[in-house]
């Protein structure tokens, strides 16, 4: 038995470092890097580890309570698993997997467009709805079956990521040739054999490139010509006039990923959003942006009274989801937590990685005085956290 086995995991980190033995290096590096020199992605967590609780007593603290609502729809905590492209790489059916534990957990899932196992592949594994987040791309009656597709299997929430116009660089992957599948080069087989149990899975499933994408569009049949096919799509054009076409054929919930601006929050607002995401994409876009939780209060203060505001990029905890919520922020979504967990275990891995956030929320808003999560607000946090990060 592995020492970091199931009892042993008592944190994030230990996912990450057992996610590293486990997930061949190309899927593993994917995850765990930002753009260029990495500043964001290393400000994003940084900046959330220099907030501070405030100590409180004698307050009754016997009985605590995460409950909450994300766009309407009841949580056990506010927290919901982030789109990523790929997940069914650090894990076979990881998609489903991850759906699966968050369905458990009782916590939104959102597909990326990205992803290994299909929509269809998604609603035929989980019962409750999940959340699609949608690149653009120029081909506009693809998009338009992306659509009526994430409808068909009664998404509840379409989430359209606006900070990918282009990819941002993240030196790793070019140095290992990213793909799905890998490319049979030397070096791949070599990273790949010495991980045993991930090729036994992956050869247990049919599910080994992106299924929303492979076979719906014609002349995408393989990935080679699908990263052509990526590199030619994504819309670099984009404006606010497509944002405005989505919110037309789309008559869900519509949540816009990727403000850091209030300006932009405001549009994000007038375009019909009914919430928006706080995020840098994990410090994986524009390296030298300022960190998310920077930009959080800003934003709540621009759009906070008309849009349901979210926060991502940089939680490692529960302590960060909490000052997030101080901050302002409804709810949060987390992306590399879950991934190390899946890539360290599957659908337990995740599971667990949701234990350990929710635990570590638990016993801070005990040590915070804080009965109900409904209640956070900046009181729970230090003056010099809050002057830090002034609206
Ligand atoms: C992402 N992210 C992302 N976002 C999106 O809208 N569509 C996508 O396909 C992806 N793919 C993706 C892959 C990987 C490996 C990562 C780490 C991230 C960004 C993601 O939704 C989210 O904004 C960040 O992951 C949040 O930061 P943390 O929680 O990873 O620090």
């Amino acid at each position: 038995m592995n020492r970091l086995h199931h009892g042993n995991i008592t944190c994030i980190e230990d996912l990450r470092k057992l996610a590293k033995k486990r997930v061949p290096k190309m899927f593993y590096d994917y995850v765990d890097s930002g753009a260029w020199t990495e500043t964001t992605y290393r400000a994003n967590s940084d900046d959330l580890a220099n907030i501070r609780f405030k100590q409180r007593i004698g307050r009754n603290v016997e009985t605590r309570t995460q409950r909450s609502s994300l766009l309407g729809e009841e949580v056990t905590m506010p927290v919901g698993l982030a789109p990523t492209g790929l997940a069914g790489m650090q894990y076979p059916d990881g998609e489903i997997l991850a759906a699966r534990a968050a369905e458990r957990f009782g916590i939104p899932f959102t597909l990326s467009t990205m992803s290994v196992c299909s929509i269809e592949d998604v609603a035929e594994h989980t019962s409750r709805p999940f959340w699609f987040q949608l690149y653009l791309m120029k081909d506009r009656s693809f998009m338009e079956q992306l659509i009526s597709r994430a409808r068909q299997a009664k998404c509840s929430a379409l989430m359209l990521t606006l900070d990918l116009p282009v990819q941002g660089q993240r030196h790793k992957d070019i140095k290992n040739g990213l793909s799905a599948p890998p490319k049979p080069t030397i070096q791949n087989i070599a990273s790949i054999a010495i991980r045993p149990r991930w090729c036994l899975n992956m050869l247990r499933t049919k599910r080994h490139s992106f299924r929303n994408i492979v076979g719906h569009v014609a002349g995408v049949s393989d990935t080679t010509s699908m990263a052509r096919w990526v590199d030619e799509q994504f819309d670099q054009r984009m404006s606010w006039d497509d944002i405005k076409w989505i919110r037309q054929i789309w008559d869900g919930k519509l949540v816009l990923k990727g403000i850091m601006d209030p300006d932009d929050a405001q549009m994000a607002v007038e375009y019909g959003a009914d919430a928006l995401v706080v995020s840098n994409h994990g410090g994986r876009q524009l390296d030298g942006a300022i960190s998310s939780i920077a930009a959080l209060p800003r934003v709540v203060r621009a759009v906070g009274k008309q849009a349901e505001i979210l926060f991502d990029s940089g939680i490692q905890s529960g302590q960060d989801v909490l000052k997030a919520l101080a901050l302002g922020a409804k709810g949060t979504l987390i992306g590399r937590p879950f991934l190390y967990g899946l890539g360290a275990m599957g659908e337990a891995g995740v599971a667990r990685c949701l234990e350990i956030i929710h635990k570590e929320m638990d016993l801070t808003m005990a040590l915070c005085g804080l009965n109900d999560i409904q209640n956070i607000d900046r009181d729970i946090l230090e003056s010099q956290g809050r002057s830090m990060f002034a609206s």
